[in-house]
C-alpha cells in the first residue's frame, strides 16, 4: 500500500513486512526509513536540526543540505556527499534545485524497450528544477508479496535548451549509522561471484564495470548488512541493478554518521545530451530488505525475480534437460559424432541436444566465422536439418548456439562491413578471443542480426537457443555518433541489446533462450528478464561449482542457474570427482550434461536415468522453493544447502565433504525453514523427525573415510 499523510508530509510504501518512508522537507523528498514495517508515526525525529558552524545552510533554515538524507541528492547548495543526478545546461554550472511538484499512485507501467519488474504499485513523484527547465520523475514500486521496493527515475528536459546529463543514477538512500558491512560479488572467467565483505568506512566504497557488460569482475549487486549479520540473523539491505552494461554502485560513510547507498549507470565516460522535450529513463534498481540475515535477503531476491521479473511463461516451467556438445567435442565434430551423442543420450531422460559453437561459417576454431550465421556445409553435410530430424526421431529437442553481438575479422560479415565492428578511427582495434563486438547501437546492424538469426530460427525446428557473449568492449566509440554523443555509447549498447532481445527472444516465444557470457559474465537481472536461465560458469568442476553457485545464489534464484555434469578429469581444474557428486551439485540449478555421452563408461552412462529421475523429483523445489545456505564452501571443508517447498511439505539437502580431514569432526547440520510441528520422513528410510528436531538438533553429516568431494543428499517429506 502507498500512503501519503498530509499532516506530516510523509509517504509510506509498505506491505505486511516492510516500510519505505520519506517526507517532504523544505520542498524536497527526504529519506526517513527503509526496513521492517513500522507504524505511521512521524519519522523525522532523527533528522539533525541544525547545521554545524561553517556548513552552508538551507535558505531560511539553520540546517544544511549536507545533513539531510535527500531521496535525490544533487550538487550545488551545500550537499557534498555523492549526488544521484548531475546535469548542466548552456550556462555550464552543475547547480540543480529540484523541488517537489506533484505525486500520483498508479499501477506499475512497462517502459517500452527496457527490462523492468512488473506487477506492483508505483508512486511517482515529480520534482521540478524551474531554473534549468528539468523535471525528475521518481518512481517507487512496491509489491504485496515480496519485501522489495524498486526505484527508477525519468529525467525530462522541459525547456528549449540542451541539457547534458553527466550522472543519472537510479537511486540513493541513507541509513542511520555507519556500523555496517558491505557484501559484494567479485570474480573472473571460470570463477565468478566470490563473496567479499568489508566494513563501511568514512568515504566511498564503490564497485563498478567499465566493460559495457555487467561482467564477471564485479556483479551489479551489493548488500549493506548489520556488522553482526549472519546467514540467519541481522538486518540486510540488498541492492541489485537491472542493467547489463557499465554500472557503479557505492556505499558512503558520511560525516554526519549516515551510510549513503546509491548507484546506477556508471558515470565514468557517461554523458547524455537531452534536447528540449526529450526524456532519459534510468535503469531500475531492486532494493530488498530482510531482518533474517543474508539468507533472508536472498529469498527476497529469488521471490522477486520469480514473481516479478522473469518471463512468466518460462519461469516455472520444467526446464529442458540438455546435453551440450561444447566440452564433449569443442569445434571438432561432424554429423556422425553429434548423432552418436544424440543416440547415446536418447532414452536416458536427457530431452534436448544443444549444438554449441562451430556449426556456422568457416569456424573450425575461434579465429574465424563469427557473424556468418550460415551452416558450415563442410562440417555438417546436408546442413542442420538432418541433425534436427535425428534429434526429433529420437524424441529429443534441438538447441543451437549463437553469439549474435560478435564478428571475427576473418568472416564474410567483417569483409563486407568492417565499419560495423566497434572501433575508433586512428586506433588499432583490440582483439579478444580473436573477435570484435558489433556496434549494436546502430539500427542497421541490429536489423542484420535479427534477420540472419531469425532466418535460421524460422527455417528450422529449433527449440532452444544459447546466446553467448565472449568479450568486453574496448575502444568504446561508434562511428555513427557525433563527438558530443560518444559518451552515450555504453548505455546505447544496453538499449541496442534490449532491442535485439525483444525482437529475437520475444519474437520467438516458442524457443527457450539461455543466456551465456564466457560462462557467467553477464549474469544480472536485466538478462534475467529476457533469459529465464543463464550458463553460470565455464568452470564445471563440482568443487568450484559449489562456490560459484553459492555466491550466485546471493541474489539469483537456483532456477536461473544453468549447471551441467561434465567429464573428469575436469577440463578447467583437472580434478576428478565422483559422477554422483557432479550430478548432485548440477542438480542445484537447471541441470544438464556437457560431455560425450557416447564415450562414457557403461557404469557412468547407466547412472544417468537415476540422476535424471532424482532431479525431476526435486525440480519443483529448484523452480519454486525457498533456498537456505547451510555451510559455506569457501574454506574447502564442506558445503551444504537446502531447498524447502513453499508449503513446507518437503525439503532437499545437498551436502559435500570437500577435503576430508584426518579425524575430522562430523557436523550437526541444522535445517531451516521447516514446519516445526510437522513430522518429516527421510526418503528411502523409515526414519522420521519433527521439523523442530531437524532445525534445532539437526542431522549428522557423514564422515566419508578417505573420500574427498563426496556428496550426500537428503530428501524429507512431510508424513
Ligand atoms: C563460452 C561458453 O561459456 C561456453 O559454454 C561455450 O559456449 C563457448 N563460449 C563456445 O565458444
Amino acid at each position: 500500500m502507498i500512503t501519503y499523510l498530509a499532516e506530516n508530509k510523509t509517504f509510506y510504501l509498505e506491505n505486511e513486512r516492510v516500510t519505505y518512508a520519506f517526507d517532504l522537507f523544505e520542498g524536497k523528498p527526504s529519506h526517513l526509513y527503509f526496513g521492517q514495517k513500522v507504524h505511521h508515526d512521524t519519522l523525522s525525529h532523527l533528522r539533525v536540526t541544525a547545521a554545524t558552524s561553517c556548513e552552508a545552510y538551507i535558505v531560511g533554515n539553520r540546517m544544511s543540505h549536507n545533513h539531510v538524507s535527500h531521496e535525490v541528492p544533487v550538487y550545488g547548495q551545500g550537499e557534498y556527499r555523492e549526488p544521484m543526478i548531475t546535469y548542466e545546461t548552456e550556462t555550464g554550472d552543475l547547480i540543480a534545485e529540484l523541488e517537489y511538484a506533484s505525486h500520483r499512485v498508479i499501477p506499475q507501467t512497462k517502459y517500452a524497450g527496457m527490462p523492468f519488474t512488473f506487477g506492483g504499485e508505483t508512486l511517482e513523484v515529480t520534482l521540478t528544477d524551474a531554473i534549468n527547465g528539468v523535471d525528475v520523475i521518481l518512481s517507487y514500486t512496491l509489491f504485496d508479496d515480496v519485501d522489495a521496493v524498486t526505484r527508477t527515475c525519468r529525467i525530462e528536459n522541459k525547456g528549449p535548451h540542451t541539457v547534458r546529463l553527466s550522472r543519472a543514477f537510479s537511486f540513493s538512500f541513507d541509513l542511520y549509522g555507519t556500523d555496517y558491512d558491505v557484501i559484494s560479488l567479485h570474480g573472473c572467467w571460470a570463477n565468478e561471484r566470490k563473496i567479499q565483505r568489508t566494513p563501511v568506512h568514512r568515504g566511498v566504497y564503490s564497485i563498478d564495470s567499465k566493460r559495457v557488460s555487467s561482467s564477471a569482475s564485479l556483479n551489479p549487486f551489493l548488500a549493506v548488512v548489520d556488522r553482526t549479520a549472519t546467514e540467519t540473523q541481522g538486518r540486510v539491505w540488498g541492492v541489485n541493478l537491472v542493467y547489463p552494461s557499465s554500472f557503479r554502485l557505492f556505499v558512503e560513510g558520511t560525516q554526519n554518521g549516515r551510510t549513503r547507498v546509491g548507484g546506477g549507470i556508471n558515470d565514468f565516460c557517461f554523458s547524455w545530451k537531452l534536447e528540449g522535450g526529450e526524456t532519459f529513463q534510468t535503469p531500475e534498481v531492486v532494493l530488498a530488505f530482510s531482518n533474517e540475515g543474508i539468507g533472508g535477503m536472498s529469498r527476497v531476491f529469488h521471490d522477486t525475480y520469480r514473481k516479478h521479473l522473469i518471463n512468466p511463461a518460462q519461469v516455472g516451467m520444467s526446464r529442458p534437460l540438455v546435453v551440450n556438445n561444447w566440452e564433449a567435442t569443442y569445434f571438432n565434430f561432424d554429423k556422425e559424432r553429434l548423432c552418436a551423442i544424440i543416440d547415446a543420450s536418447a532414452g536416458l531422460g536427457i530431452d534436448t541436444f544443444v549444438l554449441d559453437d562451430g556449426w556456422f561459417g568457416k569456424r573450425d576454431d575461434d579465429h574465424s566465422g563469427l557473424g556468418d550465421w550460415f551452416v558450415n556445409a563442410k562440417k555438417l553435410v546436408g546442413g542442420l536439418k538432418p541433425i534436427i530430424d535425428h534429434c526429433h526421431e529420437k524424441g529429443m529437442k534441438f538447441g543451437l548456439w549463437f553469439e549474435p553481438e560478435m564478428v571475427n575479422p576473418d568472416s564474410d560479415l567483417y569483409r563486407a562491413h568492417p565499419d560495423w565492428a566497434i572501433h575508433c578511427p586512428g586506433h588499432t582495434p583490440t582483439e579478444a578471443r580473436n573477435q570484435y563486438v558489433l556496434d549494436i547501437t546502430r539500427p542497421e546492424v541490429r536489423d542484420y542480426i535479427v534477420k540472419v538469426v531469425s532466418d535460421i530460427l524460422d527455417n528450422h525446428e529449433i527449440d532452444y537457443v544459447k546466446w553467448d557473449f565472449n568479450r568486453n568492449i574496448t575502444e568504446m566509440f561508434s562511428v555513427s555518433l557525433p563527438a558530443d554523443r560518444q559518451r552515450e555509447f555504453a548505455h546505447r549498447y544496453a538499449l541496442g541489446l534490449y532491442d535485439l532481445c525483444e525482437r529475437l527472444i520475444f519474437g520467438h516465444p516458442n524457443v527457450f533462450f539461455e543466456g551465456c557470457s564466457s560462462g557467467g559474465a553477464r549474469f544480472d537481472p536485466a538478462m534475467l528478464y529476457y533469459f529465464a536461465q543463464s550458463w553460470t560458469s565455464d568452470d564445471t568442476d563440482a568443487v568450484m561449482r559449489t562456490r560459484i553457485q553459492y555466491g550466485t545464489s546471493l541474489c539469483y534464484p537456483l532456477s536461473s542457474q544453468s549447471c551441467h555434469v561434465s567429464v573428469c578429469p575436469n577440463h578447467q581444474t583437472g580434478r576428478i570427482t565422483p559422477i554422483s557428486a557432479r550430478a548432485d551439485i548440477a542438480h542445484l540449478g537447471a541441470t544438464g550434461y556437457e560431455l560425450e555421452v557416447s564415450r562414457m563408461s557403461d557404469e557412468e552412462r547407466n547412472d544417468i536415468p537415476r540422476q535424471v529421475s532424482d532431479y525431476r523429483k526435486m525440480e519443483n523445489l529448484v523452480l519454486h522453493g525457498d533456498f537456505y545456505r547451510l555451510i559455506s564452501p569457501f574454506d574447502n571443508r564442506a558445503f551444504a544447502v537446502e531447498l524447502v517447498a513453499k508449503d513446507k511439505s518437503e525439503a532437499h539437502v545437498t551436502y559435500m565433504q570437500i577435503l576430508r580431514e584426518f579425524h575430522c569432526e562430523s557436523v550437526a547440520l541444522r535445517l531451516q525453514g521447516l514446519d516445526p510441528d510437522a513430522l518429516y520422513r527421510l526418503e528411502g528410510t523409515d526414519e522420521t523427525w519433527h521439523g523442530s528436531t531437524l532445525m534445532e538438533v539437526g542431522i549428522l553429516t557423514p564422515i566419508h573415510t578417505m573420500r574427498d568431494f563426496h556428496t550426500q543428499t537428503y530428501h524429507f517429506k512431510k508424513v
